[in-house]
């Protein structure tokens, strides 16, 4: 990938995560690397497992409190469903739906789980995975609930939304609404991947904001190369500047993952996020990565940060990285080019003794990062993986906080477990502008 130029006018060129940037990751960098969590964590529901989770934010992504609750949103399963155990926690996505926590501090000590968002039926397919959730601009109370509609049989992962409303009182929030689900798009097989080209496709995870430069909506998501599965040929683009003699390595060809984004083309103000024009992915990983998830994007001294988290297990060819977030930077708005974050693209990984403690990480504006606890490896462990010893999260793990400096990020601080913070309060002054 080049350096980051601001000379380059960069119309949906697409930038490479490539084999050569990959090469730079290390792990257990103490700037890029999450600290090793307690094993005695608290757990903030015990009648739910969470992970994916993501907060009450407005439209340019700022984290906003209504009526003085903290609100966050989460894919959940019921520890009744699924059985309170390891292989409970490992079926979750088969029982998953979008939940809702509220708080007055934001503290983890004190969220309250309220339960169920989408109104049970309404999302046409089996699984509710994840999103975000938008305040309405214009609006006093009306949160747009953009998520993933999946299915088993047949297979289908379609961006949805569904719209309700927020409501509180002294003694906590509640919702009304999210009765009626719409899709968004589907993978169309030409800019991104559809499962007739690729059976293990991903296609999931909208991310809405509004993008300062041209003022239009737009959704980040998980997509994948277009193409047969494996059928790809990884090329000097694919490899980046290697060391000579640098062969191709075997499997590099089924890392495909791709940073999509499409933008809105239907009538938002009426509520319509139906219509959008699909736009080619904005950074592929071919050769490198399987799945760049949940991918989001942060505004920060006339720079984009874009993020997204991915896995140890779909690094193909002879990459490797940790479970944690990466990133890519653009000083060109947000259709890049983009510089992999660090040089590498780690931006925040497991520590090598806790190899799958966290995962699911999201930057918000301020550079708080929140994230869910998996597996941790009983202290002293010989083998971390081994499932008789680990503790199973499916809590919110401590936030922590990283600095944003051009193209490099530190971890700087930790903060108490499922801590939050936000920026600005419902509605903000910016939340009735006419801006379009
Ligand atoms: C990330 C993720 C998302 C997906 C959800 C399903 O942890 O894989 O891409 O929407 O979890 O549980």
């Amino acid at each position: 990938m080049n350096a980051v130029s601001s000379t380059q006018s960069a119309v949906h060129s697409g930038s490479r995560w490539t084999i050569a940037d990959a090469m730079k990751i290390r792990t257990d960098d103490p700037t890029t690397t999450m600290p090793v969590i307690d094993y005695a964590f608290p757990v903030i529901d015990s009648d739910v497992w969470q992970w994916d989770t993501w907060l009450l934010r407005d439209i340019h992504g700022k984290t906003v409190t209504f009526k003085g609750w903290y609100v966050m949103f989460a894919l959940v399963a019921d520890r009744a469903a699924t059985g309170d155990t390891a292989e409970g926690w490992h079926s979750r996505n088969d029982y998953s739906y979008i939940g809702f926590y509220y708080s007055r501090t934001g503290n983890g000590a004190d969220w309250k789980f309220g339960g169920r968002v989408i109104k049970e039926g309404a999302n046409s397919r089996s699984w509710e995975w994840s999103g975000c959730a938008v305040m309405r601009e214009n609006s006093a109370n009306t949160v747009d609930l953009f998520y993933t509609s999946v299915n088993d049989t047949p297979s289908e992962s379609v961006p949805s939304y569904t719209t309700g409303r927020i409501l509180a009182d002294a003694t906590g929030v509640w919702f009304e609404g999210f009765d009626v689900c719409t899709d968004m798009f589907q993978a169309d097989g030409v800019n991104y991947a559809n499962i007739v080209e690729d059976a293990y496709w991903d296609f999931r995870d909208p991310h809405i904001f509004r993008n300062p430069d041209d003022n239009q909506i737009y959704a980040l998501f998980e997509g994948n190369v277009p193409g047969m599965r494996g059928n790809f040929t990884i090329g000097s683009d694919e490899m980046g500047p290697v060391p000579p003699a640098t062969t191709v390595p075997a499997g590099a060809q089924y890392g495909a993952a791709a940073i999509g984004i499409a933008r809105l083309t239907s009538d938002s103000t009426r509520g319509d996020f139906s219509k959008w024009e699909m736009l080619p992915a904005l950074v592929t990983a071919l050769g490198v990565n399987d799945q760049t998830e949940r991918p989001h994007v942060v505004f920060q001294d006339g720079l984009t940060y874009l993020f997204t988290i991915s896995h140890h297990s779909t690094f193909t060819g002879n990459s490797t990285g940790p479970d944690g977030v990466y990133g890519f930077v653009s000083r060109n708005g947000i259709f890049g080019p983009y510089a992999p974050l660090n040089g590498s693209g780690l931006v925040l990984g497991n520590p090598s003794a806790a190899p799958y403690e966290t995962y699911s990480h999201f930057v918000d504006p301020a550079g708080y990062v929140q994230s869910f606890i998996d597996t941790l490896p009983q202290p002293g462990s010989a083998d971390p993986q081994d499932p008789t010893t680990y503790r199973i999260g499916g809590t919110l793990a401590p936030t922590v906080k990283i600095v944003l400096e051009g193209e490099r990020t530190y971890l700087t601080e930790v903060h108490a477990y499922g801590q939050v913070y936000a920026q600005g309060v419902w509605p903000t002054s910016s939340a009735f502008d006419k801006r379009s």
